[in-house]
């Protein structure tokens, strides 16, 4: 067994986390210069020092885990959302069931919640918000950004949903309480059925092929017949025929 695949199965049992499922040459790069930094020669001289110091370990999940996002991001997308998908899927049903997979620090559920509310009062809208990295989720609880994050909210929204504080900005309360979040691994854990949209955005890249074919599939036994999967500005599917898709628009799937 090589030192990576020590290490693999070593994480695996610790964390539950398979690292063999994510692509390995951008994978080894990162995580070689973390233990570089922190003075270890190799990855088993990591592993064993993960598997004793917390710190590390978190430090280790955040070097993995890749969270950066930011309020409607790639602007055009959400207006594709706003204008034609919401009253799509609206004209249906108007309790909607809704996933943000690999939320990271919650600005992408937020998204979701102001830019439906143009459509439905917010005591009707409830978005399930997941990750695998708990520390995303207590960010994104907290719910207080940089004015980077920012970049892309409407001007009316940013007044109507935002409290500036100092240099950064809250999300009112009333945006908070639309979300819950729970912490899950698109991998390994169950996924819940009947969703009429599922958001998973800037994550597959990081899976190998095989990871994400088994997630595609997944995502579509989740999602209602004409339910829709909006997915990452470089993350089209490959063939959407084989997991039962047809395309809705660019980046948006419809389950058949
Ligand atoms: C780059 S962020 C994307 C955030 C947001 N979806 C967006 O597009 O702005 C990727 C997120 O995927 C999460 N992630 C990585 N592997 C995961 C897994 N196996 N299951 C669930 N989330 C995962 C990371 O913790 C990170 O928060």
């Amino acid at each position: 067994m090589s030192d990576y695949e020590q290490f693999i199965t070593g994480i695996n049992k610790k964390t539950g986390i398979n690292l063999a499922l994510y692509k390995e040459a951008q994978m080894k790069r990162r995580l070689t210069s973390l233990y570089e930094k922190k003075g270890y020669r190799d990855f088993v001289e990591f592993l064993l020092a993960l598997e004793r110091d917390r710190d590390l370990m978190n430090e280790f999940l955040d070097r993995m885990t890749i969270n950066v996002s930011e309020f409607y991001r790639n602007g055009k997308r959400w207006e594709i959302l706003r204008n034609k998908i919401f009253p799509l899927l609206l004209q249906s049903n108007k309790r909607l069931k809704i996933w943000s997979a690999a939320c990271s620090t919650g600005e992408e559920p937020y998204t979701i919640s102001m830019v439906l509310s143009e459509h439905l009062p917010l005591s009707q809208i409830q978005v399930l918000a997941t990750d695998l990295d708990e520390n995303v989720i207590q960010k994104a609880k907290l719910g207080l950004y940089p004015e980077r994050s920012l970049a892309e909210v409407p001007n009316d929204v940013k007044m109507k949903y935002f409290i500036q504080e100092g240099s950064f900005f809250k999300v009112k309360d009333e945006i908070k309480r639309t979300v819950n979040y729970k912490k899950h691994n698109l991998l390994n854990d169950q996924y819940e059925s009947n969703y009429d949209l599922i958001v998973c955005r800037n994550v597959m890249i990081y899976f190998t092929e095989e990871a994400k074919d088994q997630i595609y599939h997944k995502f579509s036994k989740a999602l209602r017949p004409g339910g829709i999967l909006f997915v990452g500005s470089t993350e089209q599917i490959f063939n959407p025929a084989q997991y039962g898709f047809e395309i809705e628009d660019t980046f948006f799937y419809r389950k058949k």
